[in-house]
């Protein structure tokens, strides 16, 4: 049945290829957020450290001498070199990798090494703001932003049942995939595509009874959908904007993000974890990935016919596809007064 409702407008086109809007998305929305970079688990000692890039700004986590965590931008004030390699590793000391600057811990310059001349009082490294929730490590850029706890909401109470504390890591994977940052985002909101787009899913769990529920709060939702018994999924997932969610399995979970390195590209990471009892933690994974295969497929096909040009704006569904349109309108505040 067909009912009489005005329908959302999609984001036009222009959202996800200008790159003038990709550049107002960096400092509106991705500058000022929360965004979760690395876990607990990968800086179990002092100095070890993990880099990652925000929104194209690298930036580096490191576990400090109390335990605690430190974050800094990933470029030295003398001629933008690195301060540590990327990836994970270990690094005692703020020394710059390519000249060899030294800096304390909290960042400011003690050593120009053979510089010739005094550095300039109070030159520093920049400053990122770091915080764990549940074994999760997030980033902000922006000094002035609420704290995690506070900015996760009502998110936290959402997330309290699931016993994430108790699950190990298993396995990460990472897809360098071509597309907007926006494209999965709007892939994720939805079950609306589940029955096409992942068949074998869908046999598994009730694809038609996809409900996506929030609380009144536009950055996250929790998805539903009724689950076959003895099946991979169990049938709960989690999003929170702009880019972090989480998928239920039984005994064990996936984190995923989708961290946009461009206005055309974007890395998928899934990282899984379960209770050490868990016995078809593979199977699992293997599940989960062919679903992860699945929607880059549909993704990267949606970019190239964005960037083709015929299509302008289209329609969303009322029934399936309202958190779209959350996500939307979120982006529209956030773009909107800084393009025109
Ligand atoms: S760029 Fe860091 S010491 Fe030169
Ligand atoms: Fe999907």
């Amino acid at each position: 049945m067909v009912t009489d409702v005005s329908l959302t407008e999609t984001l036009p086109t222009r959202y996800y290829l200008d790159p003038t809007i990709w550049e107002i998305e960096r400092h509106q929305i991705f500058a000022k957020t929360w965004v979760m970079v690395a876990n607990d688990y990968q800086l179990p000692k002092t100095g070890d450290y993990v880099t990652e890039q925000v929104a194209n700004w690298p930036i580096f986590v490191q576990r400090a001498d109390d335990g605690s965590l430190r974050a800094f931008h990933n470029m030295c004030p003398h001629r933008a070199g690195p301060i540590v390699w990327e990836g994970t590793g270990h690094q005692a000391n703020l020394v710059c990798r390519y000249h060899g600057w030294a800096f304390d811990k909290e960042g400011l310059l003690i050593n120009a090494r053979d510089f010739g001349a005094d550095a300039p009082d109070g030159t520093c490294l920049t400053k990122v703001r770091a915080q764990s929730w549940r074994g999760m490590i997030f980033v902000c850029l922006d000094p002035t932003a609420p704290d995690l706890i506070e900015w996760l909401g009502g998110f936290i109470e959402e997330c309290a049942p699931y016993p994430t504390e108790s699950y190990r890591f298993h396995s990460r994977t990472i897809r360098h995939t071509a597309m907007n940052w926006k494209v999965y985002n709007d892939n994720f909101l939805e079950g609306y595509h589940l029955p096409l787009v992942h068949p074998a899913m869908s046999r598994e769990v009730e694809a038609l009874e996809y409900r996506i529920t929030g609380k009144g709060d536009p950055r996250w939702n929790i998805h539903t959908a009724p689950r076959r018994d003895g099946q991979t999924w169990s049938g709960v997932w989690g999003y929170f904007y702009p880019c972090f969610s989480f998928d239920i399995f039984p005994g064990g979970m996936a984190v995923e993000r989708w961290l946009p390195v461009g206005d055309d590209r974007m890395d998928l990471i899934f990282e899984y974890f379960f209770d050490e009892n868990a016995d078809d933690a593979d199977t699992i994974v293997k599940d989960s990935e062919e679903v992860a295969d699945e929607d880059v497929r549909v993704g990267e096909m949606v970019q190239k016919n964005l960037i083709a040009g015929l299509y302008k704006t289209g329609w969303l569904s009322p029934r399936h596809e309202y958190a779209v349109g959350e996500f939307h309108q979120l982006i529209r505040d956030a773009v909107d007064p800084y393009f025109s």
